[in-house]
């Protein structure tokens, strides 16, 4: 499958946003990965629909919102109109994920489910049907920078494996948190091919090398 790299820009500069965002466009990003935290879901507050929107204006590339909030239902026609093209919900924080979903993809932009790194995969099964992505945490969400859980590669494994045995071969399964120019070789071997990469891309010198590199194991 072809591999996609979304930015995370929770590691980029805030001073300079519109610059990073640009930044890593031109090293060949193909999404812009953006989390939302409320402090509540998760122990850590990072940004929302202000600065998504004044974002959208720098970019045409497509906003990977992942919402790493309680209540999502309540927000999902706010990040829609700020600009969002694809609405990532945790399967943890939705009591009635379907509904959820359908109401993502009523608005318009695509659906995914993220799932924490000890959620199992099987959870997504009766789900798979309705949505265009699915996320798998490779750290326990809240902070940029913390090291990838080895046995993640298996939770990608046996993610990509569901997604064959129900009918979705070609599912895109995004992998999320400390993947680097190490990890990035065990993540994409296990059958995953949208990486999530934030402080790796925003600390490397060469960003687009990084890119490259982790877009070259096909
Ligand atoms: C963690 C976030 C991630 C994070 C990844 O809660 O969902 O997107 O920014 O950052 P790195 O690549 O630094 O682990
Ligand atoms: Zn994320």
């Amino acid at each position: 499958m072809e591999i996609k790299v979304s930015p995370s820009i929770l590691s980029a500069d805030f001073s300079m946003l519109g610059d990073e965002i640009k930044k890593m466009e031109a090293a060949g990003a193909d999404l812009i990965h953006i989390d939302v935290m409320d402090g509540h879901f998760v122990p850590n507050i990072s940004l929302g629909m202000p600065v998504i929107k004044k974002a959208r204006k720098v970019t045409k590339l497509p906003f990977d919102v992942h919402l790493m909030i309680e209540n999502p239902e309540k927000y999902i026609d706010a990040f829609v109109a700020a600009g969002s093209d694809i609405i990532t919900v945790h399967q943890e924080a939705c009591v009635h994920l379907h509904r959820v979903v359908q109401m993502i993809k009523k608005a318009g932009v695509k659906a995914g489910v993220a799932l924490n790194p000890m959620t199992n995969v099987e959870t997504l099964k009766y789900i798979l049907p309705d949505i265009d992505m699915v996320l798998i945490m490779s750290v326990n969400p809240g902070f940029g920078a913390q090291s990838y859980i080895p046995v993640i590669t298996r939770k990608i494994a046996e993610m990509r494996a569901l997604c064959i045995r129900e009918g979705y071969p070609d599912m895109d399964i995004e992998v999320d948190g400390g993947v680097d120019a190490k990890t990035y070789v065990d993540v994409v071997g296990a059958g995953a091919n949208v990486l999530v990469a934030g402080n790796a891309l925003f600390t490397a010198e060469d960003p687009k090398a990084l890119i490259t590199l982790m877009k070259s194991k096909q």
